[in-house]
């Protein structure tokens, strides 16, 4: 069997391991022939990014972050003739299966596509962890453990300076990596997308702190959070870097801390500072919890295919890999659990 595989939306720590592991298994187990698909839907539509993957090409790339695939975000519903495009370079490539890696988008393509006829298996990536039917996406523990890396680092210097430290985190309308590197770093305040947050209370709880004894403070925004100045007022339009949207409808968030860092030094008095992690939380080497899940999801991902298993993706279910079906994945996304919220909010001010 040819089976194609892509790696498609914001590129993740694990992706590496998906495809040597689609890879090992699919040509040693399988006697399949595995055709790397370069640069996301991209390569599919336009036939020159299309090349066999063998052993030797996924040897050494475990612990490689990025994709040796490249990623793009393009969608093929958005271009001229994009779903016969891609039936017809398939059937060129003599390609029976599709495996494609990635988040809500990509995988909502591969939702679309299957219901067009086009056998495709599905592999959740994201380091926002947003995406439903999984526990977990991986990226997500590695851009978590950076984040918590960074915390600790600043606290240092929040304390030295009795500063107010505000540190901007991605994770998009979902705040996992806040909450979760939030948690884990200590953070007297973390603000996120799943509940509205007023500066003016925020203001007062960190204002007690100080009055405590607590000369510094360590504030984790989520990019996407949700702030208002006060109960009565309205809520503050996210914080965007420009004014484009992508092939997805996705705005570029980015920007919001330093905001959030006016407002409370304004608001507190205390002198206050601001970081934003960027792109720092999604590249370099994967965790060894994002190499072990990449791997296994890549490892059933390929068995999927060959039991013609398909319009489904795998997924991490409590401590097992299960099939989700894709037409379930694409309607909404993964938001923190109102559980995980309240103990954080234990550790406020
Ligand atoms: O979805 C992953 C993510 O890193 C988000 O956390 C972030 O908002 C977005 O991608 C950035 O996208 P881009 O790579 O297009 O700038």
């Amino acid at each position: 069997m040819r089976i194609g595989i892509l790696t498609g939306g914001g590129d993740c720590p694990g992706l590496n391991a998906v495809i040597r592991a689609v890879v090992r298994k699919g040509v040693l187990n399988y006697g399949n022939v595995i055709l790397g698909i370069y640069q996301g839907w991209k390569g599919l539509l336009e036939d020159n990014l299309i090349k066999p993957l063998g052993l030797r090409d996924v040897s050494g790339i475990l612990h490689r972050g990025g994709t040796i695939l490249r990623s793009s975000r393009t969608n093929p519903f958005k271009q001229k003739d994009g779903l016969e495009k891609i039936k017809e370079n398939m059937a060129k490539h003599d390609m029976s299966a599709l495996i494609a890696v990635g988040g809500e988008d990509t995988l909502g393509v591969a939702a679309k596509l299957h219901e067009k006829g086009v056998n495709v298996v599905g592999v959740p990536k994201t380091i926002d962890n947003d995406v439903v039917g999984t526990d977990r996406t991986f990226g997500f523990d590695t851009a978590v453990n950076i984040a918590t890396e960074a915390i600790d680092r600043i606290h240092t210097t929040a304390e030295s300076h009795n500063r107010i430290m505000v540190i901007e985190v991605m994770g998009r309308h979902a705040g996992w990596i806040a909450t979760e590197s939030g948690l884990a770093g200590g953070a007297d305040i973390i603000l996120i997308p799943e509940k509205t947050t007023y500066i003016s209370e925020i203001c007062d709880l960190l204002k007690r702190r100080h009055v405590r004894g607590k000369d510094f403070s360590i504030v984790v925004v989520s990019e996407g959070a949700k702030i208002k100045l006060s109960p009565e007022d309205k809520e503050e339009d996210m914080v965007l870097q420009d004014k484009k949207i992508d092939e997805f409808g996705h705005v570029r968030l980015g920007g919001i801390g330093y905001k959030v860092a006016d407002l409370l030094e304004e608001g507190t008095g205390y002198e206050t500072r601001v970081v934003i992690l960027g792109y720092v939380q999604r590249g370099g080497t994967p965790t060894a919890y994002d190499r072990v899940l990449a791997t296994r999801f890549g490892i059933h991902a390929i068995d999927y295919v060959q039991q013609n298993k398909f319009g489904y993706m795998v997924s991490l279910q409590g401590t097992k890999i299960v099939p989700y079906a894709l037409s379930d994945v694409t309607t909404q996304i993964k938001t923190v659990d109102q559980e995980l919220i309240d103990i954080s909010e234990v550790f406020f001010g």
